[in-house]
């Protein structure tokens, strides 16, 4: 990571020693693992770490486009740096992941890697473009957390499959399973938003960013005329008003919309299980039913 210029390395500094779960090496090695009974290799730990380096770079680019001061516990690169240099830190992240893969000549790998941080790039762009108009229905709400959080952890599966067993059926069966993880990952993270419990990162912010997750839309799907009128006028003209959106989370919660999306949650989470007992046992297997549940049972 160690560069020539000093800011720089200030900053990765900083970043490396505040680590989060590093939950994507985890799928990519377990799955790696467990297609191959064990015999992972180089690959399966590069393919790791360039996950982990990309994730990392687009958690830095996306406390930019929330303006979110807090990460991982501590202040985020654009707190404490401002804008301009967490998107340059961002790219240069986003590069070195790159760039381990491309002088190693894992392009397999590479073009896994490649399609998610496509995908991640459009489906934030999706969100804001809901965000801004405020038309969001729960089918592109889903389409929403794919691209922009499952497809990434759909790579972290279908890359520690292809690490070992390259052009074998795993890869796509793989592929489908973390993208259901990835699915109830994002609900989950979500749900944290609504609640008060200390994650690392801020709560309460989605609604000041116009963001509309599960709960909101599945309570403005069922709510009268007149509430989905007080609901949408909160949100488009009371964003910034903390005591409105303490009311609108207060409706949310008091109309079902966080056991919806529990509900909801659980569905992906089973349907991801479906798909892993398809497998033999093995202790890598146990392993990431282990991971699966975590997804759900998480504190942060
Ligand atoms: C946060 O991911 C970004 C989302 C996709 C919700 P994690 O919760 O895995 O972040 P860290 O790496 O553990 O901080
Ligand atoms: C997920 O989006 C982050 C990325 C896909 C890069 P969020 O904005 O919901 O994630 P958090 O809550 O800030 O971690
Ligand atoms: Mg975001
Ligand atoms: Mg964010």
């Amino acid at each position: 990571m160690s560069s020539k210029v000093a800011l720089l390395n200030r900053i990765t500094t900083y970043i490396v020693n505040r680590k989060g779960k590093q939950m994507r090496p985890m799928f990519v090695f377990l799955v790696a693992k467990m297609v191959s009974n064990d015999e992972v290799n180089e690959r399966t730990y590069r393919g790791a770490s360039v996950i982990e380096l990309i994730h990392t770079a687009t958690l830095v680019h996306d406390d930019v486009v929330d303006d979110s001061n807090r990460r991982r516990g501590f202040f985020s690169v654009n707190a404490l740096w401002k804008n301009k240099i967490a998107v340059l830190i961002g790219d240069f992240l986003l590069s070195k992941g790159l760039l381990l893969s491309i002088d190693n000549n894992d392009f397999d790998l590479l073009k896994i890697i490649s399609i998610a941080v496509r995908e991640m790039s459009e489906g934030e762009l999706l969100q804001i473009e809901k965000a801004r108009k405020l038309d969001i229905t729960e089918d592109i709400y889903y389409e929403i957390i794919r691209q922009k959080t499952a497809t990434l952890i759909a790579a972290c599966c279908s890359l520690g499959a292809a690490s070992v067993k390259p052009e074998s059926t795993h890869v796509e069966t793989m592929r489908k399973f973390g993208e259901l993880i990835g699915m109830a990952f994002q609900i989950k993270d979500d749900l944290f938003d609504y609640g008060d419990t200390k994650i690392g990162k801020p709560t309460g912010i989605d609604i000041k960013e116009q963001k509309m997750t599960l709960p909101l839309i599945y309570v403005l799907n069922q709510a009268s005329k007149e509430d989905k009128k007080w609901l949408i006028n909160s949100i488009k003209n009371h964003n910034k008003d903390t005591k409105r959106v303490k009311e609108v989370i207060a409706f949310v919660k008091n109309n079902g919309g966080l056991d919806y999306a529990v509900e909801k949650m659980k569905q992906f989470q089973s349907e991801a299980l479906q798909i892993l007992n398809t497998y033999p046992s093995s202790k890598y297997k146990d392993s990431l039913e282990l991971m699966v549940n975590y997804v759900i049972d998480r504190k942060k």
